[in-house]
C-alpha cells in the first residue's frame, strides 16, 4: 500500500478542505491560502489497540525507530515509510516531577512537572518536528532547506544537514535577534547563515517569498509535517504520566506552532480512542510580543469551528505596521509579533478549551531562576511556561489539585548571557542585558563572590554563616 494512499494534506479552513498529495512540499493551500494538515485515513491503517504497542518498542532499543522518541510513536504519524525516516537519536526526553518548583508556582508536591525538551540533540524541542520535516524533504528528494529562526529552529536545522550530510541549509535570522549558544551552532554545523536587516517577521517573511521562487524546502513551523513531529511531545508527556491525561499543559507560545501541533494530537488521540479526555491548553505569551493575548483574551478572537474572522488579526496587525510596534523581549526565542500558525493555535485553544496569558520578562526571568534552582537549565522563554502556570494558579484557574505540565522548550546552555546577568549583580551587565527589558531585580539571584586569591580569605568565604 502506498502511504500516499492514506496520509494526505488538507486544507485547515472547513469551507475549503482542498486536498493535496504528500508528495507536495506545500506551506498553504494553493486554493485559499490557508494552512495545512498533515491526515490520514485511519480507517485503512493499523491503529494501536493501546498504548502497550509503544512500550514494547523500548526492549528493541537498538532499532533507531524505537529508539527515537518521536518515531517510537510512528503508528500515529504514519506519513513515511521506514526507510524514509531520517532520526538523530531526537525525543530522548523525560517528564521530570519537579517538587523543587512545584512551591513556586503554588502547588503541592507530585503536581507540577516539567517536560524537559532541552534534552534533545540540538539543545530543544525543534529536533522532534525537524526529524519529520526532514523525513519528508528526503521522501520528495529535496537538496536544500531553508527557514527564518529566532535561532534554534536554525540550530536544529544545520544540525540534521551536517549529521545527515544529505541537504544544504540556508538559515536567515534577524540581525542581533539570536543568542549566542545558537547561531554558534549554525555556524558550526555548516549552515549558510544570512542575516538580515530586520527581525524574525521580516526574516520569515523573506524566507517564505525566497523558498518559494527558488524552490527551497521550507523547514519552518509552517511546514505541517514538522508539527507531526512536534506531536510526539505529547505523547512522551502522557507515557510519563503511565498514560493518564494531565489537567493543565502549559506551553510558551512564539509562532505557535508547539501550541499547534498538542491540539492536533490530543484531538486525535481522542478520535481514536486512546485517551477519553482531553486536558486544558495554556499559551503563555511574552508581555512584549503578545499578539495571541491581544487576539484571543482582549478582542476574543475564536476558532469557532473555522469561522474565525481573520478581519480581526489582519486588522491587528495592520495596527501595528501603523505604529511601527515590534516584538521585543529578553525571551528571544519568542520574539514574534506575526505568529504563522496563528489560526491552528485557535483552533488548538478551542479543543483544549485554552487560555492565553502574558508574562513580563521580570516574571520570565524570576521563573528560569527558579526552575535552574530546582535542578533544570532553561532558557529564558521555556520559563514563560511556569511563569503562566504560577500567574494561572494565582487567579485559581489552575486548582490546588490540578496536575499541571510546563513544556520547557530548549536548554539553558542555548542563552547563557541572560542569566549571567541576571545572577552576577554586576549593575553594568544587568543594565546592559537586562535593564532596557524592564527587568528591575533579580529576585532569585545567586552572585559569585570576589575573594583574593588567599587561602584564609576563600575559606572564610565558603564557611556556612550560621
Ligand atoms: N521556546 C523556544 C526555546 C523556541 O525556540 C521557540 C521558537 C518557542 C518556544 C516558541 O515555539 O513557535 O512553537 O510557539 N522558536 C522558533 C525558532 C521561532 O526559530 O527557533 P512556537
Amino acid at each position: 500500500m502506498l502511504r500516499s494512499e492514506t496520509a494526505f494534506q488538507k486544507c485547515i479552513a472547513p469551507g475549503c478542505g482542498a486536498t493535496a498529495s504528500i508528495q507536495e512540499a506545500l506551506v498553504t493551500c494553493p486554493r485559499c491560502g490557508d494552512l495545512l494538515d498533515i491526515q490520514y485515513d485511519w480507517n485503512r491503517l493499523p491503529i494501536p489497540a493501546d498504548w502497550t504497542v509503544f512500550e514494547r518498542k523500548w526492549g528493541r532499543r537498538h532499532d533507531p525507530l524505537c529508539h527515537s522518541g518521536v518515531w517510537r510513536f510512528h503508528e500515529l504519524l504514519p506519513f513515511a515509510s521506514p526507510e524514509h525516516v531520517v532520526t538523530v537519536g531526537e525525543g530522548q526526553t523525560l517528564l521530570q516531577r519537579a517538587d523543587g518548583v512545584a512551591p513556586y508556582v503554588d502547588l503541592p508536591a507530585g503536581q507540577l512537572f516539567l517536560q524537559y525538551e532541552g534534552l534533545n540533540p540540538s539543545g530543544s524541542f525543534k529536533d522532534n518536528g525537524m526529524s519529520a520535516a526532514f523525513t519528508h524533504a528526503q521522501m520528495i528528494g529535496a537538496r536544500q532547506a531553508a527557514c527564518a529562526s529566532t535561532g534554534n529552529t536554525s540550530a536544529s536545522l544545520a544540525m540534521y544537514c551536517a549529521v545527515t550530510q544529505r541537504m544544504r541549509a540556508v538559515i536567515f535570522i534577524g540581525s542581533g535577534k539570536i543568542a549566542y549558544g545558537k547561531l554558534s551552532q549554525a555556524l558550526e554545523y555548516g549552515a549558510q547563515t544570512v542575516q538580515i536587516e530586520g527581525d524574525f517577521d521580516d526574516a520569515m517573511f523573506r524566507v517564505r517569498e525566497v523558498a518559494e521562487q527558488l524552490g527551497i524546502y521550507l523547514v519552518n513551523s509552517l511546514n505541517p509535517f514538522r508539527l507531526e513531529g512536534q506531536k510526539t511531545i505529547m505523547y512522551r508527556v502522557l507515557e510519563g504520566l503511565r498514560w493518564e491525561v494531565p489537567d493543565w499543559i502549559v506551553v510558551p507560545g512564539g509562532n505557535l506552532g508547539n501550541s499547534s501541533a498538542f491540539g492536533k494530537a490530543f484531538s486525535e488521540l481522542h478520535c481514536l480512542g486512546l485517551i477519553d479526555r482531553l486536558p486544558r491548553l495554556a499559551v503563555i505569551n511574552a508581555e512584549g510580543a503578545d499578539t495571541l493575548y491581544q487576539l484571543y483574551e482582549v478582542q476574543g478572537m475564536r476558532w469557532d469551528q473555522g469561522r474565525a474572522d481573520r478581519a480581526t488579526s489582519d486588522a491587528y496587525f495592520r495596527r501595528l505596521d501603523a505604529d511601527q510596534r515590534r516584538a521585543s523581549t529578553i525571551a528571544s526565542a519568542i520574539e514574534i509579533n506575526r505568529p504563522v500558525n496563528l489560526r491552528k493555535c485557535l483552533r488548538a485553544l478551542e479543543t483544549c478549551d485554552g487560555l492565553v496569558r502574558r508574562v513580563s520578562d521580570q516574571e520570565i526571568l524570576d521563573a528560569k531562576a527558579q526552575v535552574g534552582a530546582g535542578g533544570i537549565g532553561c532558557e529564558p522563554a521555556s520559563a514563560a511556561s511556569v511563569a503562566g502556570a504560577r500567574r494561572l494558579r494565582q487567579e485559581g484557574q489552575i486548582g490546588a489539585g490540578d496536575r499541571v505540565v510546563c513544556v520547557l522548550t530548549g536548554h539553558q546552555l542555548k542563552d547563557p548571557m541572560a542569566t549571567v546577568a541576571y545572577h552576577s549583580r554586576d549593575p553594568e551587565r544587568f543594565r546592559e542585558v537586562l535593564g532596557s527589558r524592564g527587568v528591575h531585580e533579580a529576585v532569585f539571584s545567586n552572585p559569585p563572590v570576589s575573594v583574593p586569591n588567599d587561602f584564609e580569605a576563600i575559606v572564610r568565604a565558603i564557611r556556612p554563616s550560621d
